[in-house]
């Protein structure tokens, strides 16, 4: 039954993964028509509104109420594709528009007249752009929106009234260091939030401010400045990356009420070992554990499940097979689910030397790759 919820965290995983290539491989209108050259690539990056480039505008379309500044394929009457354009701000969005293509522009700001009509919308990409700010009633009239892409932007807080609608929201590499303590409350649908690389710290986090999100599987808050583990991360949590902050300790018993936590991604952070509590990853539904690059001077415990240990570039002086051993001798080594399932386990880049201890190679029989 455990191995089965791992399995199911891993196919979500793949769901996830597969989701997020399909909208990668979103059918785009090709070719493109002579008009709509990139800017040259070696300019440099213009600082001032003066400086950015001439709007690029699109060649006629069949629809009167295509921007300008934008393409609008007639195989695709659902899809506005206005990326690319030096725009500066976001046009008039025809109402039967359900996907709308708005990265690597100039746009500033965000305001609620462009999407007045636009109540159909079902995803938008606005990354890399240098939006500041967007007008609070923006999506309030976007009750279908399922994706929203703002990344690689400057937002100083996470937008507010975002529709409940949402189940992808990806806010990284923006200087997020507010977060209003309701921002997520209303979002049941959300099933990834990605907010790394922001200026995230522990007082920006209210004590619910993840609570309510009860269909979350994958949460990233890696590379802010995080100095402890985010309180109430929903159980549904598949994927925690927590990767590049400045944790240095876990609570005991944190991830006792995940029932799918499945990856659990911890690298460049300050742990040591007294920051482990002992058991705190016995996790039965785990497969992947990332601790490299921390100040871990043992091998911490773990569950037989787990598939994946990343222990590298720690302080680890001696590994000790029989302590870390997930099944004792008077299980029945014959049941196949009593032997552990390590299959990969990395130890570079700590104190150790090979041979590899004879214990571990007994215990771990199914460890086929491990780097000293
Ligand atoms: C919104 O749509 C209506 C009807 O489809 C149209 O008459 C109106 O001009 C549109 N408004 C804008 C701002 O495009
Ligand atoms: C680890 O957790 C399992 C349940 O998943 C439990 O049976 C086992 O006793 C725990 N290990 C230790 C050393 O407490
Ligand atoms: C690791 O811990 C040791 C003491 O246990 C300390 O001297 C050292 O500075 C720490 N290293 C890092 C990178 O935090
Ligand atoms: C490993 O740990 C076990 C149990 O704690 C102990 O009996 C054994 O001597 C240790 N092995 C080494 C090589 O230190």
């Amino acid at each position: 039954m455990k191995a089965e919820l791992g399995y199911c965290s891993l196919l979500l995983l793949l769901l996830l993964i597969i989701d997020v290539w399909a909208q990668q491989a979103r059918p785009r209108p090709r070719p493109k028509p002579p008009t709509t050259r990139k800017p040259p690539k070696k300019e440099p990056e213009p600082k001032e509104p003066t400086d950015f480039p001439p709007v690029i505008l699109g060649p006629p379309s069949s629809f009167p109420d295509c921007p300008r500044e934008c393409l609008c394929p007639p195989s695709f009457p659902n899809a506005l594709y206005c990326e690319n354009r030096n725009l500066r701000k976001v046009p008039i969005i025809p109402s039967r528009t359900h996907y709308l293509y708005l990265q690597n522009n100039y746009i500033d700001s965000v305001t609620a007249q462009s999407f007045n009509n636009a109540t159909e919308l079902k995803w938008i990409n606005l990354g890399n752009n240098r939006i500041r700010s967007i007008e609070k009633q923006v999506f309030e009239k976007l009750p279908n929106l399922l994706h929203l892409y703002i990344p690689r932007n400057k937002l100083k807080e996470v937008p507010s009234n975002l529709p409940a609608s949402l189940e992808q929201l990806r806010l990284s590499r923006n200087q997020i260091s507010k977060i209003a303590p309701g921002a997520f409350n209303k979002m049941k649908h959300l099933i990834l939030l990605d907010l790394h690389h922001n200026l995230i710290s522990d007082s920006n986090l209210a004590k619910n401010t993840f609570r309510d999100l009860k269909n979350l599987v994958q949460l990233n808050l890696a590379h802010n400045i995080l100095r402890k583990m985010p309180a109430n991360i929903p159980n549904s949590v598949s994927q925690l990356f927590l990767d590049r902050n400045i944790i240095e300790d876990i609570p005991q018993g944190y991830f006792k009420d995940f029932t799918n936590l499945a990856f659990i991604r911890l690298n460049y952070n300050h742990l040591t070992d007294k920051g482990l509590p002992k058991l705190v990853f016995n996790v039965s539904t785990l497969l992947d554990l990332h601790l490299a690059h921390n100040n871990l001077t043992t091998v911490p415990l773990f569950n037989s499940h787990l598939e994946h240990l990343h222990l590298n570039n720690n302080n680890i002086e001696t590994i000790n097979g029989t302590e870390i051993c997930p099944f004792t001798v008077s299980e029945d080594v014959h049941d196949p689910d009593s032997v552990p399932r390590l299959r990969y386990l990395r130890l570079d880049g700590n104190h150790l030397t090979p041979p590899i201890p004879l214990d571990i190679i007994m215990c771990f029989r199914h460890l086929h790759s491990i780097v000293i």
